[in-house]
Order: C-alpha cells, then sequence, then structure tokens
C-alpha cells in the first residue's frame, strides 16, 4: 500500500520554495518504495491530511521571533483534533531562519510534544544568510524520512 510523507511547507520566497522543491524532488527520484512525498501549504493543510499521512515534516520560515503566522494558523486549527488521533506521527522540522531560528525550534518541539509525534530527526535550522547547501540540508533530511517509513525504521 503507499504511504504519503506530507511535507508542510511555507514558502512565501524563492530560497524558501527552493527548499521544498529540492525535498520534493530528491525524494522523486530516489527509490523510496511504496513511499511518496506531498506538498502542502499550511494554509491548506486540514484535520485529516496529517491523520493520513505516514510521516509529516513541518518546514516553516521565522518571522518575528516565531514560527509563521501560517505554520502558527494551521496548528492553531487542527491541534484539538490532532490531539486525539495523531499520537506517535513520525515528524521533522526545518526552519528557515534569517538570523536566529531559536524561538521557532522551541515552540515547535514543544506542540509536537504536547501532540506527543515522534520527534525522528534534529530539528535543521537553515540560518543565516542563503547558502545553496541549505537544499541540499532539508533534501537529505526529508529523503531520510522517506527511507526510513518505507524501511519501517520509523
Ligand atoms: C518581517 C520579517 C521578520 C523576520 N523575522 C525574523 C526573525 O525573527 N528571526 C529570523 O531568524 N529571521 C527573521 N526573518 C528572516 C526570515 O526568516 C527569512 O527572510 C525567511 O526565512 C525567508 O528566507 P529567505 O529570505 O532566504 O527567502 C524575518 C523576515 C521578515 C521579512
Amino acid at each position: 500500500m503507499c504511504k504519503t510523507v506530507l511535507l508542510i511547507a511555507h514558502t512565501p520566497s524563492p530560497n524558501t520554495m527552493a527548499l521544498a522543491n529540492a525535498a520534493i524532488e530528491a525524494v522523486a527520484s530516489a527509490d523510496t518504495g511504496n513511499v511518496i512525498m506531498r506538498l502542502m501549504s499550511p494554509f491548506d493543510v486540514r484535520t485529516p491530511d496529517v491523520n493520513d499521512a505516514a510521516a509529516v515534516i513541518i518546514g516553516t520560515t521565522e518571522n518575528i521571533g516565531y514560527m509563521a503566522g501560517a505554520t502558527k494558523d494551521m496548528f492553531d486549527r487542527c491541534y484539538n483534533d490532532w490531539l486525539e488521533s495523531t499520537a506517535a506521527k513520525p515528524v521533522a522540522i526545518y526552519i528557515r531562519a534569517g538570523l536566529d531560528g531559536t524561538a521557532t525550534k522551541t515552540a515547535l518541539l514543544s506542540i509536537c510534544n504536547g501532540l506527543k509525534w515522534r520527534l525522528i530527526a534534529a530539528p535543521l535550522v537553515a540560518r543565516g544568510a542563503w547558502q545553496d547547501d541549505f537544499c541540499t540540508e532539508v533534501s537529505e533530511l526529508c529523503l531520510g524520512v522517506a527511507i526510513g517509513i518505507d524501511s519501517g525504521i520509523y
């Protein structure tokens, strides 16, 4: 049966879009068995999208000292539903932060902990001036999740 890794990426800029696209392309061009990666904006995510996913990757910017409003909005809308239906969901996190990223990482870890989601990789913070290597790092994170789901590690 086909399994979906849901990449929930807020992509307000060319750089953040490049991160998400790099991840999608990495998974599409690798052998991930019956696992596919689906890209959604947090604005479009509804409760069942996460319920139905084998794993979730949250990609957000840090803006004004916190996760993007789009990402926060998703949790505001869906948190209570997910609390009852998604315990132990495998999750990975990447944050694009022009300056810092610490507050966003702390907040996301707290939310994932509250939901009893299973963090399956250290949160990746792509911090500071843009580097093309960020795409490689995000791709490797996302590909690792897809391969891990396919092989039954997570
Ligand atoms: C209004 C605004 C507020 C921002 N606040 C923060 C912040 O608090 N911490 C931080 O690390 N970066 C901050 N940034 C930088 C963004 O994280 C960065 O621009 C965003 O992740 C997109 O990355 P890019 O500029 O490489 O496209 C801010 C950017 C804007 C436009």
